[in-house]
This record gives C-alpha cells, structure tokens and sequence, in this order.
C-alpha cells in the first residue's frame, strides 16, 4: 500500500494560502488536509467553504476536510459544493454518526469518521463497513505543532488487523504530531495516510520537508 503525506494548511501561511497550496502541489503532494473548527467543538475556530471554494479554483489536489464542528450534518453539503473530494467527521461531534456517514455518501464523495486519542476503536464496530478511512487522531484536536501521542500506536495496530477482515479497502489516516520520527512509526504501525501540518509548513522548505517526511515513511515501509 503506498503511503501518502497529506500536508495540513493549518500551518501554512494564511495570507498567502494559494501560494502555499501551489508550492506543496509543486512539491509532488497528492492531497491537501484542510481543517474545520467551530469553536465549540474544539477550542479554535479556522475556516469554512468559501476558503475551500477559492482553493478549489487553484488547485488540483485532493481536498481532504477534516470537520472538525458540531453538527456536521449542516454543513457537509456546503464543503461538498465548495469542492471538497474526501470528508471526515469527528465521531465525538454527533449523535447520529450513521445517519451523516450516509448523508456524506449520498453527496457523492467519499467519507471518513476520526477517534479523538481517548475514544476506542469499539465505537467503529457497527460502522466500518460502510467507511473509506478511518482518522486515528494523535492529538488531541484543535491546533497545529502538538506532540504525537505515542499511546495512539497500538490502537493503529489493532485498527489495521481489524480492517483486513471487515473492509480491506478502507484507509487508515492519522493526524497530529507527524514528523520525520513519527511518520516512521506510524507507517510502521499500519497508518496508510500521514497528515503532516508544522513539520511541512513551518519551516524553511515546505516542498523539501514533504518529500524528506514521504521519504522516511516509505522507508519504514519497505524495511
Ligand atoms: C489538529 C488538526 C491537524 C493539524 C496537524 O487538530 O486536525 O490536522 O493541522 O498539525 P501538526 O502536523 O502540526 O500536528
Ligand atoms: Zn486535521
């Protein structure tokens, strides 16, 4: 399975956002992860479909939104129209995680739920089947630059053996803390996607440290 690093916007730079996006794309990026946040459901509020509307109309990528807002319901369609290709809801963020899962779908995109660090992988049961990624967060969510919590490896594990039985097909997806360290050791441990915000944006050469961050987890890979 290749491994793919899905740089987050939430570090880039904000006043120059269809620069950033052109330079990672540039870069040989496949997909960009743009994160949502309300204010309620976490801490931080960031940004909504019309940032991802004028994206849209700059670049090519895969548009990976990551809501991470109450009521997910009300807004799924809006990014959808806005042109977002992937969307993951936070399973932590609604009652009636089955129910939004089947309304993503019928918006014609594909759909993906995210665990909190704390939440267990039991709360996925009765909805794997009907999922195309799994987002393991790795931090608590809400802001960039965080630590990867190292506790979330084994549950990584535990997800990758359970989807070769029950949906061989679905992504595993993980997002927060990833560097060069922590990419080994979640692509070593099973994770498929690589959400990579600080460690790509804040630093001299966003195009370089994608590739150096790629380059570390496909060696894991292949080790
Ligand atoms: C955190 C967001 C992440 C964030 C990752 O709540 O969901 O996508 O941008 O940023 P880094 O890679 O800096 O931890
Ligand atoms: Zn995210």
């Amino acid at each position: 399975m290749a491994i793919t690093i899905a740089p987050s916007i939430l570090s880039a730079d904000f006043s120059r956002l269809g620069e950033d996006v052109r330079m990672i794309q540039n870069a040989g990026a496949e997909m960009l992860h743009i994160d949502v946040m309300d204010g309620h459901f976490v801490p931080n509020i960031t940004i909504g479909p019309v940032v991802v509307e004028s994206l849209r109309k700059v670049s090519s990528l895969k548009f990976d939104v990551h809501l991470m807002i109450e009521n997910p319901e009300k807004y799924a369609e809006a990014f959808v129209k806005a042109g977002a290709d992937h969307i993951t809801i936070s399973l932590e963020s609604t009652r009636h995680v089955h129910r939004v899962i089947q309304q993503i779908k019928s918006l014609g995109v594909t759909v993906g739920v995210a665990l909190n660090p704390a939440t267990p992988l039991e709360t996925l049961t009765y909805i794997l089947q009907e999922l195309d990624m799994v987002l393991l967060m790795t931090v608590n969510p809400g802001f960039g630059g965080q630590k990867f919590i190292q506790a979330v490896l084994p549950k990584i594990i535990a997800l990758s053996e359970i989807l070769k039985e029950v949906n061989p097909l679905c992504l595993i997806e993980v997002d927060g803390g990833i560097n060069m360290d922590t990419a080994r050791l979640a692509s070593r441990a099973g994770a498929e996607i690589l959400v990579a915000g600080a460690a790509v944006f804040n630093t001299p050469d966003p195009g370089q440290s994608f590739k150096d961050i790629l380059q570390a987890a496909e060696e894991e890979q292949d080790s």
